[in-house]
C-alpha cells in the first residue's frame, strides 16, 4: 500500500502505485509485442506524462528513442483554457518512424487531436497513441487511445505527473484532491 505523506492532507489515495506499475508492465508488453523486431520513437507530452514516460519506457523490452513534446492547455486552475501552447519541439526527424505519443491524461482530446495532425505531418512510418488516464465524460473530440491503463470518472485527479497549479506531480500515485 502507498502512504500518503503527513503534508498532503486534502490528498486520497486513488490508483496506488502498485496498480500503476503493474499496469505499466502490461502496456508495455503490448507495446513490445506491437512493435516486434522495430525501432520505436517514444514522444513523452509534458509536463504531465514525464513520470508514466519514464516508467513506460523501462518496460518496452524494444530499442526505444525517446523525446518530449511541450504542449499546455491549462491555466493554474482545473478546467482547460481551450488554448494549446507549443512550448518545446522535437529534436529529431519522425519521417519513417514508428511513434508513440504518450500523454498523462486525455481530457477533452484538443490535446492529442492537436499534437497528431501535428505529427501526422512529419511523416511517421506508424503513429500510435498511449495515456495514463482517460476521462471518456469530458470527451469533446474523440481521439483513439491505442494504449490506456485506466478510465476514470469526472474527478479531480492529481499526482504520478498530474499537478494542481503545479503541485503534486512529484507523488508515486494517483490521488483524488478532495478540496480545501
Ligand atoms: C494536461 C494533460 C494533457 C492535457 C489533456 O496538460 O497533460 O496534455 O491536459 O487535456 P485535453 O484532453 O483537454 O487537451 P496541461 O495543459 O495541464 O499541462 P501539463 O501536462 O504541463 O500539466
Amino acid at each position: 500500500m502507498s502512504t500518503i505523506p503527513s503534508h498532503l492532507k486534502n490528498v486520497d489515495v486513488f490508483i496506488s502505485e502498485e496498480k500503476i506499475q503493474s499496469r505499466i508492465s502490461q502496456l508495455g508488453q503490448e507495446i513490445t509485442n506491437d512493435f516486434a523486431g522495430e525501432e520505436i520513437v517514444v514522444i513523452g507530452v509534458l509536463n504531465g506524462a514525464f513520470m508514466f514516460c519514464a516508467d513506460l519506457i523501462r518496460q518496452i523490452k524494444l530499442p526505444v528513442h525517446l523525446e518530449f513534446m511541450g504542449a499546455s492547455s491549462y491555466g493554474d486552475g482545473t478546467e482547460s483554457s481551450g488554448q494549446l501552447d507549443i512550448t518545446l519541439d522535437l529534436k529529431k526527424s519522425i519521417e519513417g518512424k514508428n511513434v508513440v505519443v504518450v500523454e498523462d491524461i486525455v481530457d477533452t482530446g484538443l490535446t492529442l487531436k492537436y499534437l497528431l495532425a501535428d505529427l501526422k505531418n512529419r511523416s511517421p512510418k506508424s503513429l500510435k497513441t498511449c495515456s495514463l488516464l482517460h476521462k471518456p465524460s469530458k470527451t469533446q473530440h474523440h481521439i483513439p487511445i491505442n494504449y490506456l491503463a485506466f478510465e476514470v470518472e469526472d474527478q479531480f485527479v492529481i499526482g504520478y505527473g498530474l499537478d494542481l497549479a503545479g503541485k503534486y506531480r512529484e507523488l508515486p500515485f494517483i490521488g483524488l484532491y478532495r478540496g480545501e
